[in-house]
């Protein structure tokens, strides 16, 4: 599919475009570290928290253990500096299969849209250290930005409505992920400008899984919800942000 027909509808959901600012600091050469290191950590933060919702809505703790195990050697490289990056892939698989909790009614089709999005997400985390490695670029620790709390914060604190909150702005994250991809991919050399355009392709599909399955959960229509959210990421996106990272807001007061 061309990339047109995949952003038309990621711009119809969000509500606002990523300012001209934002890009102009992003393709300058000495904020690729930046970029490249929050982009690393948000892939981890994806499959953690994909699996975070399989673990919590849908499975059986034998099986939330086996999806644990799978994450660890992930988590300890960049937690504990543990490991060498260069055997992950060898390692990006569950060792037994996952199993719905039997009074799960959606359990099923979450645990297979999730484990595929997992899978994928620790892929691109491997391929953001295959470049890093590349590009001569270092790990090290940065701050999370304001932008996932941002949109969190406003999650309703009773279920379902809480996993359905959860997955709007999982949409949304994805979907920002998806516009900034494109929006950085001519102004960056042509391998990180390939690969952020197959990224694209598979965040694409992301979006339309968590919508998908926010929909399919609730018991009504989750269009105002989706309104809600869209509102609060279109705020942090378009409002002045003094710490620059992938998923920040304005970099400039003016
Ligand atoms: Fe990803
Ligand atoms: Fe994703």
């Amino acid at each position: 599919m061309p990339v047109e027909s995949l952003l038309s509808p990621i711009y119809s959901f969000l509500k606002s475009e990523t300012p001209q600012t934002w890009i102009d600091e992003a393709k300058k050469p000495e904020n690729l570290p930046v970029i490249l290191i929050d982009h690393l950590i948000c892939e981890l933060k994806a499959a953690q928290s994909a699996m975070f919702l399989i673990r919590k809505y849908a499975v059986d703790k034998e099986s939330s253990n086996t999806l644990l195990e799978w994450l660890k050697p992930f988590e300890a490289l960049i937690y504990k500096r543990e490991g060498d990056w260069r055997t992950l892939p060898s390692k990006n698989k569950l060792s037994k299969a996952v199993i719905p909790k039997s009074d799960s009614k959606y359990g099923q089709d979450l645990i297979d849209k999730m484990v595929v999005l997992i899978k994928e997400e620790l892929h691109h985390f491997y391929q953001v250290l295959e470049i890093m490695d590349e590009y001569n670029i270092e790990y090290k620790s940065i701050t999370p930005c304001r932008y996932a709390k941002g949109m969190l914060r406003n999650v309703k604190t009773f279920e379902p409505d809480a996993m359905i909150d959860k997955l709007i702005v999982g949409a949304y994250i994805e979907a920002r992920s998806c516009e900034r991809f494109a929006k950085l991919a001519p102004h960056v050399d042509k391998r990180l400008g390939d690969f952020y355009i197959s990224l694209l392709r598979s965040e694409a599909r992301h979006y339309q899984d968590y919508l998908t399955l926010a929909q399919e959960i609730s018991d009504f229509d989750i269009s105002e919800r989706v309104k809600f959210f869209g509102e609060i990421e279109a705020d942090l996106i378009k409002s002045f942000d003094e710490d620059f990272k992938f998923h920040s807001g304005v970099p400039t007061k003016n």
